[in-house]
């Protein structure tokens, strides 16, 4: 079950002028060798906590599995609060997994597991919407916040917890509350201490988006039946395959070095394409490890500059109707990844009718998984023709097993491009600056000289 990556439409033997020489990546031996060391550096050294997820979290496996056993019957509903990084990769792989119409499911078809909201946004419509929907008896809410602070968590949770005490009562309402936060920074992990709710911890070196593999994603997919042993077995193998030292054989350093070069000859646009509704929410998971780890401004000695790719997120065969036009014949400023499957979790044949009108008829007898593969290859090869980059990472299957694998590939992958980018890929000045900007703009104490600094901005 071994994930592969092909990068041969990146080429300029295969694409043309657009694409990459070889010697473009040999040039670069010097800096490669750089950012090799710099990634083995910051994973003994501390910097890179996150590549330790699928070893060290036995213990944390267990305590999850055990909870998850131990409540599951008592809830219909399991209500993810959070934002960014701690929602985005539980919408991903619960929806990479399970039943795309999960939620809709009878319990018993859900394996006993009750369903998955993830709230993360404060429109008010929203929210509001979601207790039209689910009974506060039968409802349990994780609220997930690295920084224990994060406004649009919070206020959820502040409102939750005032709704679930007038109708349960404070003591009944502890059990429909669960935390996933820092050990201890933040003023969520003094409220759950005091309050006693139960919790779980995000580790202190794994910053939000890299926070998957921990009990941010961890207990959500257990709580939908998703086996979390696998999914942290799947990021150990490619942790495996990232360790050879052949570039050309380790996926997540050529993912980045052809993006780093990519992005070098103003191709700032990456944009990720699977072929399987499953996979269209790892897109937006991607989308944000992407852009916020790599999109920083930095002193170069002689001036400012601005690195990154604005990731756009795109799903196949569907976006073919309406994005592909550009990618082939637009500007040339973009590098397409496709995210294929071999084997689809089904079958669909499609009837062999009309063979009288040769137009049609010879759709019959096929199947759309052969359907869907082929506008796969027809794509990669409109693209190819036309001379834009792309490359296709292909799932045999999607299972825990190997999406643990892409997750890991892709958290590596954008290691490895902050440290050929030369920035630090794991702060996000530019998300602190607007949460900052709000807390002044709302009153919040100690930031009145955001505040001030605010009041200068010109008025609207
Ligand atoms: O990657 C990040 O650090 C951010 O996107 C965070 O995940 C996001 O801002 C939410 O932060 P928190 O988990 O602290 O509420």
């Amino acid at each position: 079950m071994k994930l592969r990556f092909d990068f041969n439409n990146m080429m300029t033997a295969y694409v043309g002028e657009n694409g990459i020489n070889e010697s473009e990546i040999a040039d670069l031996e010097a800096q490669i060798e750089k950012a090799e060391k710099a990634m083995v550096e910051k994973r003994t050294n501390g910097g890179m906590d996150w590549r330790e997820l699928p070893y060290n979290q036995a213990e944390v496996v267990s305590d999850i599995k055990s909870y998850v056993e131990s409540v599951k019957d008592d809830f219909d509903a399991f209500v993810v609060l959070g934002i960014g990084g701690s929602a985005l990769g539980p919408i991903a792989v619960q929806q990479a997994i399970n039943h795309p119409y999960y939620n809709e499911l009878s319990k018993e078809k859900r394996g006993g597991y009750p369903k998955l909201y993830v709230m993360d946004n404060v429109d008010p419509e929203k929210l509001v919407s979601l207790f039209n929907i689910i009974d506060l008896d039968k409802t349990l809410f994780n609220v997930i916040t690295k920084s224990g602070s994060t406004s649009e968590t919070m206020s959820q949770f502040m409102i939750i917890k005032e709704m679930l005490e007038e109708k349960l009562g404070k003591e009944e309402s502890k059990k429909h509350i669960v935390c996933t936060t820092d050990v201890k920074n933040g003023n969520l992990r003094p409220i759950a201490d005091t309050e006693g709710y139960k919790s779980f911890v995000i580790p202190a070196g794994v910053g939000g988006r890299f926070s998957e593999l921990t009990p941010v994603g961890l207990l959500p997919a257990a709580m939908c039946g998703i086996d979390i042993e696998e999914l942290l077995a799947g990021a150990a193998y490619m942790d495996e395959m990232c360790k050879t030292d052949n570039t050309f054989k380790n996926p997540a350093s050529m993912y980045a070095i052809l993006n780093y070069i990519s992005m070098k000859k103003g191709k700032n646009i990456s944009v990720i394409m699977p072929y399987a509704d499953s996979l269209k929410y790892i897109g937006d998971w991607y989308a944000q490890l992407w852009a916020e780890s790599l999109g920083k401004k930095y002193d170069n000695d002689k001036n400012v500059v601005n690195s990154g790719q604005t990731p756009v997120r795109a799903l196949g065969a569907t976006d073919q109707h309406s994005q592909v036009q550009l990618y082939s014949e637009g500007p040339k400023d973009k590098v397409i990844v496709f995210v294929g499957v071999d084997k689809y979790k089904t079958s669909l044949d499609i009837p062999k009718i009309y063979g009288d009108i040769p137009s049609l008829g010879f759709l019959g007898g096929e199947t759309h998984n052969k359907l869907i593969k082929t506008e796969q290859m027809a794509t990669e090869y409109a693209l190819l023709k036309s001379g834009q980059t792309n490359m296709t990472i292909t799932l045999p299957e999607v299972n825990e097993f190997t999406l643990g694998q892409i997750l890991y590939l892709f958290e590596v992958a954008t290691g490895f491009a902050g440290e050929l980018l030369n920035i630090n890929a794991f702060d996000q000045p530019g998300v602190e600056e607007g949460k900052n900007a709000t807390y002044a703009m709302f009153g919040r104490p100690g930031y009145d000289e955001k505040k001030a600094e605010l009041d200068k901005r010109p008025a609207k």
